[in-house]
């Protein structure tokens, strides 16, 4: 099936109905997305989200279209007009006065400034980097689990999934443990910025929360300013980027202190999420959890297990973008200055490029096609590391426990309200420990 034949398929009244009154803003469509994204894609699919004033953009083709035309569709416009949900200037005012400054994002930027930042970022997280922190990784996430097995019952989402990614990355940037339950503080509050669903009273519960990190980093990088040290703080600190022309530059305060809490930020919920949404597919899908089981050992099966699994439940739902002209995607027509949100949910789930996209198949011919890191200039630069932090966790929860079952009912599960993520807040399991 293409997406032309796609399109000519007509909805039914109920698929009508739900078309013309659903919204991502929708808690009940936040966790039972999969019937909107689909009448969007085969009705409308370029959909215009009248209670979030934004074009929602579903269909996977078009997704990578927009991507791939950082000039047309601008992330800086896109992320920075939606940031604290229309109320800028009293966020801006709040960190200027009580957060040491209003940093810009710097990597939430266009070419070619955009691919200036980009570059030092990505020395950061080269593949060989990411694989020498695999023997660390296994190490806290075995430590995590052995803190859980002998229990039967854990909380995934609080016990194990966010704990392992704050840890890995308080490793990466240097920073001290013991932080774990502020850095998640501080991630909800970031992450709230572009979520689109938080009031005045959260905003400024929010911005406070940003001051707090703000100081708390800017206190480190000043210290790694006389004190470089091994660790990412001091790379980006002290860096020194490479031009075409021959030229060497450095970051500008504002630009450093941006990165850093990209850094911290970024990969956190996003990572967590991922495992908890692993923990939800282990304890839902028995067939699923067998296979994983049968194959934990081979290592190309848990590559496209992970692919999978980012596939089907991918953590980011939906980004940002603004047009800066005018311009067509398929058939709709958008004005310049028109607020975009690409919809990588809707993406991973089109029948045209996966078909049975429901099903849990590792075995897919496409599997690398899914858009769950983005793609074009603003993929996820953090991939190589996200991977190998669920893989290894994958292999490490099967070697230790068997029979994982949810704790509670499907329908108490809920979703942090986020238009930008969907996160589970709490997934109890039970289990039994495998013998060692
Ligand atoms: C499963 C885990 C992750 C997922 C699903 C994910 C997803 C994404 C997506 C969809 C984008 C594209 C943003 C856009 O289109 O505007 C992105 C960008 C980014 N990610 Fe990730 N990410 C993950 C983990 C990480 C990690 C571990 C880090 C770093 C520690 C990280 C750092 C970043 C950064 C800095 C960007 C911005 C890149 C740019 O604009 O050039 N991410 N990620």
């Amino acid at each position: 099936m293409d997406s032309q034949t796609q399109a000519k398929c007509p909805l039914s009244q109920d698929e009508q109905a739900l078309l013309a009154s659903g919204t991502l803003k929708d808690e009940a469509i936040l966790a039972h997305p999969h019937d909107f994204y689909s009448v969007m894609r085969r009705g409308d699919p370029v959909h215009y989200d009248e209670q979030l004033g934004s074009w929602l953009v579903t269909r996977h083709e078009d997704i990578s279209a927009v991507q791939n035309d950082p000039l047309t569709f601008s992330v800086n416009k896109g992320y920075h007009t939606q940031q604290a949900r229309g109320m800028q200037d009293e966020y801006q005012d709040i960190l200027r006065r009580e957060g040491g400054g209003y940093f810009p994002d710097a990597i939430m930027s266009d070419p070619p400034y955009h691919t200036r930042i980009r570059k030092l970022m990505e020395s950061a997280f080269t593949a060989h980097r990411v694989k020498e922190l695999e023997p660390r990784i296994r190490e806290i996430v075995i430590d995590l689990l052995d803190s859980v097995t002998g229990k039967g019952q854990a909380d995934s989402v609080k016990d194990i999934a966010v704990p392992l990614t704050i840890r890995v990355i308080v490793e990466q940037l240097g920073l001290e443990h013991g932080l774990e339950e502020k850095i998640s503080r501080w991630s909800v509050a970031v992450t709230a910025q572009i979520g689109r669903m938080q009031n005045r009273e959260q905003m400024i519960e929010n911005a406070r929360q940003i001051c707090d990190l703000q100081h708390y980093l800017i206190g480190k990088m000043k210290e790694r300013e006389t004190d470089p040290r091994e660790d990412m703080i001091s790379d980006i600190v002290h860096a020194k980027i490479a031009m075409d022309d021959g030229s060497v530059e450095v970051l500008t305060f504002e630009e450093a202190v941006s990165l850093i809490r990209a850094l911290l930020i970024a990969g956190n919920d996003t990572t967590a999420t991922a495992i908890g949404n692993m923990f939800y597919i282990l304890a839902t899908r028995p067939d699923v959890a067998q296979a994983l089981s049968d194959n934990v050992e081979d290592d190309r099966f848990l590559t496209r297990f992970v692919e999978e699994l980012l596939r089907i439940e991918p953590p980011v739902r939906a980004l940002s973008r603004m047009t800066t002209r005018e311009v067509t995607i398929g058939e709709t027509t958008l004005p310049e200055g028109a607020h975009v949100l690409l919809v990588y949910g809707s993406g991973n789930d089109d029948e045209t490029v996966f078909p049975c996209p429901r099903d849990f198949d590792v075995s897919r011919g496409n599997i690398g096609r899914h858009v769950a890191f983005g793609g074009g200039p603003h993929r996820c630069v953090g991939l190589s590391l996200a991977r190998m932090e669920i893989k290894v966790m994958a292999r490490e929860i099967i070697r230790r426990m068997a029979d994982i079952k949810l704790a509670i009912a499907p329908e108490d599960i809920r979703y942090v309200p986020t238009v930008a993520t969907r996160t589970i807040e709490s997934l109890p399991i039970t289990f039994t420990a495998r013998a060692a």
